[in-house]
């Protein structure tokens, strides 16, 4: 039960963004991804996922080399790999429930019951208990990114992938989802990989850091050996060091706050 990524190539017509990435999240850890806008992060995701084919390298997911997996071993492989997107990514039209069991119905084998019990039990885990009939409108940003996070946990995933779980919420909120993310280890024994860039969230919740940088990981460590790396590609990118070259499209922006990479969206 690991991810395994090795010598990963991804580009897009002359821009390589993934330059010989290797990467391994070990059973049972979490382990965030750190970057600067641009560096591939999603993309590294994606591949984990097999919505994106590599120009070169390998991806393995617990043995199995997803991007030659057949269709239904793919499909198969995914029910056990929970994503919460960076955007809650919840049908406006569905009560929290429904978006929830949605998935679960696809995925088949459960009586309505089940489900119905299933829903209400990974809505207690992110502590949104009795919030199954309510729209997604009629809930705040950060109790919307808890309720994807339920609906990634109802299938009981082996894996948890995060794409940015905190970007766009307040400190409070923020701190809130960094100790679901401590909880879901705890609780279900996941397997995690998390993106983000906020390194206070980082510190937090992982077992192991790694920095993306022009297209491979420029260091890998504790949370204590990331702190304390002299790398100055870490440095400047811990401490939001305007000057670095972090997006070979974008200009650096100038002025305003000159946090390069902090807090930038896209
Ligand atoms: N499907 C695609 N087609 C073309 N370019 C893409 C595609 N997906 C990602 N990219 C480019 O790859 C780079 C890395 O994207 P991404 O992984 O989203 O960065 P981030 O580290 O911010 O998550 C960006 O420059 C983006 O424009
Ligand atoms: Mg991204």
């Amino acid at each position: 039960m690991s991810i395994q990524l090795r010598g990963l190539h991804k580009g897009f017509g002359s821009k390589k963004i993934l330059r010989g990435l290797d990467l391994d999240v070990d059973e049972g850890e979490t382990m965030s991804l750190v970057g600067f806008s641009g560096a591939g992060k999603s993309l590294t995701l994606k591949h984990i996922v097999g919505l994106m084919k590599p120009d070169a390298g390998t991806v393995h997911v617990d043995g199995l080399e997803v991007p030659t997996l057949p269709r239904e071993k793919l499909f198969k492989l995914r029910l056990d790999m929970g994503y919460v997107f960076q955007f809650a990514a919840l049908f406006d039209s569905m009560t929290i429930g429904e978006n929830i069991a949605m998935g679960l119905r696809k995925k088949g084998g459960m009586t309505q019951a089940q489900i119905r019990e299933r829903v209400e039990e990974s809505l207690a885990l992110v502590d949104l208990a009795g919030f199954s009939s309510r729209f997604p409108q009629e809930m705040s940003g950060g109790q919307q990114k808890r309720a994807g996070l339920a609906r990634a946990i109802a299938y009981r995933p082996k894996y948890l992938l995060y794409d940015e779980p905190t970007s766009g919420l307040d400190p409070v909120t923020t701190t809130v989802i960094d100790r679901l993310v401590l909880r879901m280890k705890k609780e279900l024994g996941v397997t995690s990989l998390v993106i983000t860039h906020d390194m206070k969230s980082a510190y937090a919740i992982s077992d192991r850091i790694g920095m993306l940088y022009e297209g491979r990981l420029v260091e890998v460590g504790t949370p204590q050996e990331f702190q304390e790396s002299r790398n100055p590609i870490v440095r400047a990118f811990v401490e939001g060091e305007p000057g670095l070259k972090h997006d070979a499209e974008e200009p650096l922006p100038m002025g305003g706050d000159g946090a390069a990479g902090k807090g930038r969206k896209r």
